[in-house]
């Protein structure tokens, strides 16, 4: 079948476009968790597109909403990424509480990932990192990003029944972990306020003390319950939720706050600060994600320190060029356009494989117009064109038929190719040097909200009960200085006006 201006038509290769009444029924059947995002297949064996409603009922997400996006630009001054704008991050947790703490404290720790499965990311996995360094950007807050090369081995060699395959021996999981890092830290985020970390590398500390407190919380009816995992499983995968979920705690970085962490050769910091443990975090991904964190959420208060409930925003997936039946996915190449993908690959791999909702001939789409409700180059559009009104036009010419297919396709291979050229640009900048700075534990450096009413020092800065009724060190504490300081401005007025009182002139070296 040819598309209306001749170029390949997609439907051929995947089906039709899923009726809605067919998606409805199938609804059920579509499976979502970390390791599988499929949509349903209806009785004629079509993939169905993914239900986001559905889905948000099933794990009784909340919508965000519009009162959610208004909120975010009173508080911010600021307004919402597109992302949010277009309802493409859709649901949340708690997305209010983390906008009240910002208020009153004016911050709060962003935390993502990424599991290294390939060299290379695709445009799906760069979708929750735009949004998220656009909210450090807009919040100014620090942000961690693990990077699960442990996750992606324990995975893949479960995949395989205990196999050791081509591409996939331990060290390989290592060597994507690092290339995925410079492809994140290509993305633009700030070093002074981000970290970014493999678990091979940085798991000890205070964060394997939180792992095994948090795995003596998890039993593994929970785990396979959320993850779908069975008896088969290997134990290594079972034990991985607990990692991610404890990535969450900003008493996993005591460095990143300026406190000691309990790795050689320093010993005194023995346990977790409890004051650094109650600093709340925003985790910005795609839904699928959302299983680790329904496990997180529900124990963050069970720990010797807790630490409050997690707030999320979620993302939907970018689909597969095939349709919106499934997500890109890094092991089928055809599904997916890789963040180092040249331009004439993008063009290739849109006018070949990706899904159209066009019309089945010229004629049929000139007088029923397309469908872009189902049309990944629209929908690809929809992630990464920033005008609203060039948005809204190029929908509303293809319904009415006035926008072909083709043209569809060429308006987002050239957005696609832009996105992908600028980046590989930064890319090929990230030298090992640059990414070693990020990847090093340190004080990171974030301003927070300045109209927020108590200073970040002070929600971060723990007082030892000892220093509270007296101060031995010898440096004096913030309270102290400001209190000095307070004092100071008295005696000096004080003294100005006794002066005055007296008919004294002030001295030379007074004025
Ligand atoms: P991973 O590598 O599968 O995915 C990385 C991030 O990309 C999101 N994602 C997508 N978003 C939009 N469209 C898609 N097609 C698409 N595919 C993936 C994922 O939701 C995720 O946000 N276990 C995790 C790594 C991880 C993590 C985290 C992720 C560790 N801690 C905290 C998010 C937040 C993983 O394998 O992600």
């Amino acid at each position: 079948m040819a598309s209306p201006d001749g170029a390949p038509h997609t439907a051929d290769a995947v089906g039709a476009p899923p009726a809605v009444e067919q998606v409805k029924q199938a609804a059920k059947e579509q499976q979502i968790d970390p390791y599988n995002v499929s949509g349903g297949v209806d009785e004629n064996g079509n993939v169905t597109a993914i239900d986001y409603d559905a889905l948000r009922v099933r794990f009784n997400t909340p919508a965000l909403t519009q009162e959610h996006l208004d909120r975010f630009e009173r508080v911010t001054g600021k307004p919402p990424h597109r992302l949010m704008r277009r309802k493409l991050f859709f649901s949340h947790r708690d997305f209010d509480k983390i906008l009240d703490y910002y208020e009153k404290y004016g911050f709060f720790l962003l935390y993502t990932g990424r599991g290294p499965s390939s060299g290379s990311m695709h445009l799906g996995h760069a979708v929750p990192f735009l949004f998220t360094k656009e909210l450090q950007d807009i919040f100014d807050v620090p942000l961690v990003v693990m990077l699960t090369d442990d996750e992606k081995f324990l995975y893949t060699r479960n995949k395989n029944q205990g196999k050791i395959t081509k591409g996939a021996a331990l060290g390989d999981f290592i060597e994507y972990a690092k290339q995925n890092c410079k492809d994140i830290i290509a993305l633009g985020f700030d070093l002074k306020k981000t970290f970014i970390y493999t678990d091979y590398e940085y798991m000890g500390g205070h964060f394997y003390q939180n792992i095994t407190e948090f795995e003596a919380l998890l039993t593994n009816n929970q785990i396979r319950g959320a993850m779908g995992f069975d008896g088969s499983t290997n134990i290594g995968l079972n034990a991985y939720a607990a990692k991610q979920c404890v990535a969450a705690f900003a008493s996993s970085y005591p460095t990143l706050f300026g406190a000691g962490d309990f790795r050689a050769p320093n010993y005194e910091e023995a346990r977790p600060r409890k004051h650094i443990a109650a600093i709340p975090t925003l985790i910005p991904c795609a839904i699928d994600q959302e299983p680790y964190f329904r496990l997180l959420r529900e124990n963050c208060d069970r720990m010797e320190f807790p630490a409050p409930k997690t707030a999320l925003i979620l993302s939907k997936f970018l689909t597969a060029l095939q349709g919106p039946g499934g997500k890109m996915s890094a092991s089928d190449p055809n599904s997916a356009i890789f963040m180092s993908d040249t331009s004439k690959q993008i063009e290739k791999k849109v006018n070949r494989f990706a899904f159209s909702g066009g019309g089945a001939t010229k004629e049929d789409h000139e007088k029923y117009g397309g469908n872009p409700d189902v049309d990944v180059a629209y929908a690809y559009l929809s992630y990464f064109l920033e005008s609203d009104d060039e948005l809204k036009e190029i929908e509303e010419s293809y319904r009415k038929g006035t926008l072909s297919t083709g043209e569809l396709k060429k308006r987002c291979i050239k957005e696609l190719q832009k996105f992908v050229e600028a980046f590989q640009e930064r890319r090929a900048k990230v030298t090992d040097e640059i990414m070693r700075e990020f990847m090093t534990p340190r004080k990171l450096e974030f301003k927070g909200n300045p109209n927020a009413t108590a200073s970040i020092e002070e929600a971060v800065t723990e007082k030892k009960p000892e220093e509270k009724q007296e101060n031995t060190s010898g440096k004096l504490t913030k309270g102290e200085r400001k209190a000095l300081k307070i004092a100071e401005k008295k005696a000096e007025k004080l003294a100005l006006r006794e002066k005055g009182q007296a008919g004294e002139e002030p001295k030379a070296e007074d004025a």
